[in-house]
């Protein structure tokens, strides 16, 4: 949560700090600001609202300035407003701070530091940060560097910060702990930034800051980076960036949620690339080779993740358990770290996060390092915490993933996870050779399968227009299917704000059925394979009580037809790889229900891409 960017060099700062921001506004968008220094004056521009909101501040006028920071929030303390906008600046006005994070402890700093003279214009703990940094200065005597990492060591909490102080013009200090921090390092020029995204058509070399570093970026030098907690200095790792500028534009989609959902054919066969051989029957992932004994003796899988990541953990649950007999356990990663879970050590932990960064999925895996569990991670930001923590993992290569709902993501990371139970039910042979064939050629075909579903787009913007004005929706799958009715409702809510929910088609008599009336939409999904015939009992009962029933079938399907207002045909699959098939549909008929609900697609209300803060 909360975007930062943060430019020294000799081009002009403002045009590469504001289209940072905009690049890293999926982070957080309630407020914007920006700080650049020039002739001797530090100039502060802040807004609640978005970074457009921003630029019209600015008035189309661009500063020569050649050091600046920016920030675009996604508010943890204080209501968004002008005032607890960032960058923060200090009492003396000489430092300004632009943050990431939450400091957890800034009531009892705040209070010392009220004792000793400071004043508080915001509600935020990111002000009682640059006042800290201020008094260690004042105290000590020493550099900005050395001041903020006596500061930071006394702080507790998560951050990822920039600081500039207006009587080093030449200098930035950058420090991580629980929240990414990219460096780009160009020609006698360094960005910083929250992803790398702000500077990818500027430098293809990039040091992703490690946890609990701080680095002193001067312009014409070189990055000099020290650990916080002991001063040891440390030698920057430079990475090749793998990132294109055409990967992080909407290349002439309306939304980037549309633009990702169109993707899902080529983010499919990019997971899959390398990886399965179809023909030969092969499926080689290192990452399980190199540790199979490990997971063939695991006492038990378990499963953290958030949000959509915690729906493709379900759906593992289902697939692991189906192809190898291993019991799994799937766990919201914000329940497990507090509630004292018991962990083997010859318990695996497998990590679902699409950008790497979710903090309860990090405490997470933490946990259970601690408690000497094996750690694997699937994510699809490459460099992120995650894939940085934990011992082995796979990367689900979907490209960036912009919009704030999550799409490729869900795919790719189920397309992950058939590659893993694959894998392992054939190396314990609890697949048949004929399964594992069958499954293997079908996971190949299944970009071409999803490539269908997406030329039904007009008819389901059609559909979509039927239900831009209900008020609530019910969600019903079975098996494999009921995680993506979990996924389809949280879909339509956190997009178009109605209230959705998923159940077990099943569980509808248990309660949910009490809502059905002619107003209520139900979506249910009634694929071939699996319990087809059970859930045609239960649209029979949706009928009875005159829902409008909007159902996710197979090619072909006769039955639900002449029950449903509304049939969308997907191709037959494997009731197993039907997770991936009938989501599709269902992430279509949200994002064309929030259009034409006039709302904002690629950045709802209240919520951020990567949830950084617990
Ligand atoms: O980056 P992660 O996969 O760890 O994120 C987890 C959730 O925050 C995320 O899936 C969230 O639920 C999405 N907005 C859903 O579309």
């Amino acid at each position: 949560m909360c975007g930062i960017v943060a430019y020294v060099g000799h081009q002009k700062a403002q045009p590469i700090v504001i289209k940072g921001l905009k690049r890293l506004e999926y982070r957080g968008y309630d407020s914007a600001g920006i700080s650049f220094f020039n002739n001797d004056t530090l100039f502060t521009y802040k807004t609640k609202g978005k970074v457009s909101d921003l630029e019209e501040i600015l008035n189309g006028e661009v500063s020569d300035a050649t050091i600046g920071m920016g920030h675009t929030r996604w508010a943890t303390h204080g209501v968004p407003n002008n005032v607890n906008a960032h960058p923060q600046a200090s009492n003396s006005g000489n430092l300004v701070v632009v943050h990431n994070g939450i400091i957890e402890n800034y009531a009892s700093l705040k209070e010392e530091l009220i004792s000793r003279g400071f004043e508080f214009h915001s509600d935020t703990d990111t002000e009682v940060l640059v006042n800290l940094i201020e008094d260690v200065q004042k105290k000590e005597k020493v550099k900005l560097g050395k001041a903020v990492q006596i500061a930071l060591s006394q702080v507790v909490g998560a951050y990822a910060i920039v600081v500039f102080d207006k009587r080093k013009p030449n200098e930035l200090i950058a420090a991580r702990l629980g929240s990414p921090l990219a460096i780009g390092v160009g020609e006698n020029e360094f960005f910083v930034a929250s992803d790398a995204t702000p500077f990818v058509e500027y430098t293809k070399n990039v040091i992703y800051l490690e946890e609990e570093h701080l680095a002193i970026i001067r312009r014409d030098r070189e990055v000099r980076i020290r650990k916080i907690k002991n001063d040891k200095l440390i030698k920057p790792y430079i990475e090749e960036l793998k990132l294109s500028l055409e990967n992080i534009q909407k290349g002439g989609y309306d939304h980037f949620m549309l633009k990702e959902i169109f993707e899902q054919p080529k983010a499919i066969k990019d997971t899959l690339r390398g990886r399965l051989l179809s023909n030969e029957g092969i499926i080689t992932l290192s990452s399980l080779r190199e540790h199979e004994n490990k997971f063939l003796k695991a006492r038990r899988i378990l499963i953290v993740a958030c949000g959509t990541s915690w729906h493709a953990g379900l759906v593992a649950e289902y697939m692991i358990e189906d192809y190898t007999r291993i019991p799994v356990e799937v766990e919201y990663a914000s329940e497990f770290r507090y509630r004292n879970p018991i962990i083997f050590p010859d318990d695996i932990v497998i990590a679902i996060s699409q950008s790497g960064e979710t903090a309860d999925t990090i405490a997470a895996i933490n946990i259970a390092k601690e408690k000497g569990a094996f750690v694997y991670g699937i994510c699809n930001v490459v460099g992120s915490t995650i894939s940085r923590i934990t011992d082995t993992g796979c990367y689900t290569h979907a490209g960036p993933e912009i919009g704030v709902a999550s799409t490729k993501a869900f795919t790719t990371q189920i397309t992950v996870v058939s590659l893993i139970a694959l894998y392992l039910g054939k190396a314990n042979g609890t697949l048949s050779r004929f399964q594992y064939q069958e499954s293997v050629t079908e996971l190949d075909n299944l970009p071409t399968k999803v490539e269908s579903i997406l030329s039904l787009k007009s008819y389901i913007e059609e559909v979509a227009h039927s239900f831009k004005r209900a008020k609530n929706c019910i969600y019903l799958g079975r098996g494999y299917n009921f995680p993506v009715a979990l996924e389809g409702a949280l879909k339509l809510k956190e997009i178009s704000y109605i209230h959705a929910e998923g159940y077990p088609a099943a569980e509808m008599k248990h309660g949910p059925i009490a809502l059905i009336d002619k107003e209520m939409p139900v979506v249910v999904i009634a694929t071939k394979k699996g319990y087809y015939e059970k859930v045609v009992s239960n649209i029979q009962e949706i009928k009875s009580r005159e829902g409008r029933i909007i159902a996710i079938v197979s090619e072909g399907d006769t039955q639900v037809k002449e029950l449903a207002d509304y049939c969308i045909e997907i191709p037959e699959s494997s009731e197993s790889f039907a997770a991936i098939l009938s989501t599709i549909p269902l992430q279509l008929l949200s994002y064309y229900i929030a259009v034409h609900r006039n709302c904002n697609v690629d950045q709802p209300r209240n919520l951020a891409k990567s949830v950084t803060v617990e």
